[in-house]
């Protein structure tokens, strides 16, 4: 596969014992992933975690400090970046400015002496609805068309594995979108191995059917979008793909089914293969979408946890749904997402409210405790409502 760099099908990639340190810095702890042949792979996490790094390193553009680098089954870790049968498409996509676009994605071809250059050329261009301009020159094309012809120009290389690093950054909301379907269907078609950089959980979700959740450095947790959505294994992966009340608790006891947790002074139950740690110190953690907000006092019963009374801070009306914000003695401010089923929103701020789920939607992290953040806005949470949650507190006690 090395050297002929002209590949039929997608070829899978392993990073095994990966280790990358520049001058006083680890980028990269220790980073081990395969990645099947054929899927599309999105490696998501915030600035400065290691995304481009970990890109580059495949590229051959970096050297590991440690680990090796396979490409459908071959080491490449020592091999040179132009021997590696791969191709980059960067935020970045510098095209030649006096080549037209069709001698654009024709050029790598030409140059390592494959039949047909200019046929395999419109043939991309075909795939991103662009054969019609294929005469112009880039200085002619708009963002998002420049965009699409650096995506042809690696495609048509058919690299066993193409890097994406943020190749849709520059574009703008509804053409990012519509970018995205056709990547997904590009990959489709081709069916070569593709691995996504971004930092927009939104598109990792929607493109990828494996996602990789990167934090300082190294994989948090790894599987499909609607995996990770549901069952997060820690704090940082149920706040960074999607929003997540967290509550610090204290495990009172766990059976084959239920885990039931002690938070301020409230029991709540988590389904016992929906939690990470069955004993001692937890957190666990309930989806915005998933809960209900009530006007009068709601009690938990075998298959309904509820919390309350707090008090709504605030209320974003955003057409399809409304959001609040409530803050509960002892479980700081949660976030409530409502359809908008009635016409507006249900409670005003300064209003009493009770919140409530369905047991089978909580989930029960790895972490022992609540990030700093989360500690603080439980903190503001009983400090504004003192009074009240003492007589909440009694009221139940009685
Ligand atoms: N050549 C280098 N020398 C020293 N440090 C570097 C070098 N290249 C990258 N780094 C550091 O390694 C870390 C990871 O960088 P990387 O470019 O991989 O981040 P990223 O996840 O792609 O971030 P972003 O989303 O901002 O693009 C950063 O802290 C960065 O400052
Ligand atoms: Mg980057």
């Amino acid at each position: 596969m090395v050297g002929s760099t002209f590949a039929d099908s997608g070829a899978d990639l392993q990073l095994v014992g990966i280790r990358k340190t520049f001058p006083g810095f680890t980028a990269i702890e220790e980073l081990d992933l395969t990645i099947p042949a054929g899927s599309f792979f999105a490696l998501l996490g915030p600035s400065g975690c290691g995304k481009t790094t970990t890109l580059r390193l495949v590229a051959g553009l970096e050297q590991v400090s440690d680990g090796r680098i396979l490409i459908g089954g071959t080491d490449v870790t020592t091999v040179k970046a132009h021997k590696r049968p791969v191709n980059t498409v960067f935020q970045s996509y510098a095209l030649f400015p006096h080549m037209t676009v069709l001698e654009n994605v024709a050029f790598g071809l030409r140059r390592r002496g494959i039949g047909d250059p200019a046929g395999k050329a419109h043939e991309a261009l075909k795939l991103v609805e662009l054969d019609h301009l294929a005469g112009r020159k880039p200085g002619q094309l708009s963002g998002g068309q420049a965009q699409r012809v650096a995506l042809a120009r690696a495609v048509v290389n058919r690299p066993a594995l193409l890097l994406l690093d943020e190749p849709l950054g520059a574009l703008d909301l509804k053409l990012r979108r519509q970018m995205q379907l056709e990547l997904k269907s590009v990959q489709g078609e081709v069916g070569l191995t593709f691995l996504h950089v971004t930092h927009d959980q939104e598109e990792a979700m929607t493109m990828a059917d494996t996602v990789a959740v990167m934090n300082k450095g190294r994989i948090e947790q790894l599987g499909a979008p609607q995996e990770l959505y549901e069952l997060p294994r820690t704090a940082f992966v149920a706040t960074f793909l999607g929003q997540s009340n967290l509550f610090a608790g204290e495990v009172v006891s766990s059976d084959d089914r239920l885990t039931i947790v002690q938070v301020a002074d409230t029991r709540l139950s988590v389904p016992t293969a929906r939690t990470h740690r069955r004993s001692g110190h937890i957190v666990i953690g309930v989806r915005p979408e998933k809960l209900f907000l009530h006007t009068s006092p709601v009690e938990s019963d075998s298959a309904v946890d509820a919390i309350g009374p707090g008090r709504v801070l605030d209320v974003s009306f955003s057409g399809v749904s409304t959001s609040y914000l409530v803050s509960v003695p002892g479980f700081g401010e949660v976030t409530v997402f409502a359809q908008n089923l009635v016409s507006g929103p249900v409670a005003r701020v300064g209003d009493e409210a009770w919140l409530s789920w369905n047991i089978e939607h909580g989930f029960g992290l790895e972490d022992e405790a609540l990030p700093d953040s989360a500690i603080d806005s439980i903190d503001r949470s009983l400090g504004q409502e003192g009074a009240h949650a003492a007589s909440a507190s009694s009221d139940r006690a009685e």
